[in-house]
């Protein structure tokens, strides 16, 4: 099988596939933090998070959500629908953590209810600025009814995945996800829902069970992110 590569991120590689309308992804080992200023390679990482992004993509897609996903065909590989991506970061936010509390006077665990959706432009060479509505409708990146339409999507999301988090006693902080349209036009939630793109605390213990135990070197994150698949119950 020759897969072309369309496009090396900084954790994962698209593959073209068989099918036009269907592409392979690769979670890579890769892992990056600070704007890619720190880089390291950690056994099994992309495991972990295509499985656990398949699982979540599977319980959004039930819960009403349309998504890129269609199957897992390896154990980092995922076949998912070709989307066209629209160039942001959609975060959601339940708790103040990471640049909202070094940017702003929030203090550090803060609950934000309602929860906050800040929406960042993706473009490396600016370093993913920040953007609000009037720019998003400037750049002509979504309509208005569009750009609503996601906003509404980020938060439905958001209610599945703090059920679900909730009842394995962890805290879901915030998480960045990324839409892009299919063939149709239509919105459908793309990219990842991994432990790379969630702040996770344990309920308990209150410690980070996702990418901030690398950002902070503060221990083992293949251990961390272990300890969230076997919550949600998945055996690797
Ligand atoms: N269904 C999809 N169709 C097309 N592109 C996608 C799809 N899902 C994710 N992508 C894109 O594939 C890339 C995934 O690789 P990643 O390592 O996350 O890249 P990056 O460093 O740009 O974030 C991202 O640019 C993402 O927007
Ligand atoms: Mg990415």
């Amino acid at each position: 099988m020759s897969e072309e590569l369309l496009y090396a991120g900084k954790a994962k590689s698209v593959y073209r596939s068989d099918s036009p309308g269907e592409l392979i992804v690769v979670f890579r080992d890769d892992i990056t933090a600070f704007d890619g200023g720190r880089k390291d390679v950690l056994s099994r990482k992309g495991e972990y998070n295509a499985r656990v992004s398949a699982h979540l993509f599977e319980l959004l897609e039930e819960a009403g959500v349309p998504t890129h996903f269609l199957r897992l065909e390896g154990p980092a590989r995922m076949r998912v629908r070709r989307l066209a991506m629209v160039p942001l970061e959609v975060i959601v936010r339940n708790r103040a953590a990471g640049s909202l509390v070094r940017n702003y006077p929030f203090e550090s665990g803060e609950p934000l209810d309602p929860p906050l959706i800040v929406i960042d432009h993706k473009d490396d060479a600016r370093h993913d600025p920040m953007v609000n509505d009037e720019i998003i409708l400037a750049l002509g990146l979504l309509g208005r009814a569009e750009l609503d339409a996601m906003k509404a999507l980020a938060l439905r999301v958001n209610g599945v995945l703090l059920e679900l988090f909730g009842a394995c006693g962890l805290d879901l902080v915030d998480f960045k996800v990324e839409f892009g349209r299919d063939e149709w036009g239509r919105l459908r939630l793309g990219d990842e829902v991994s432990m790379d793109s969630m702040r996770l605390w344990s309920r308990e213990t209150g410690e980070s069970l996702d990418k901030d135990v690398y950002r902070l070197g503060t221990g083992d994150v293949l251990g961390a992110y272990a300890r969230v698949a076997e919550r949600l119950g998945l055996e690797m």
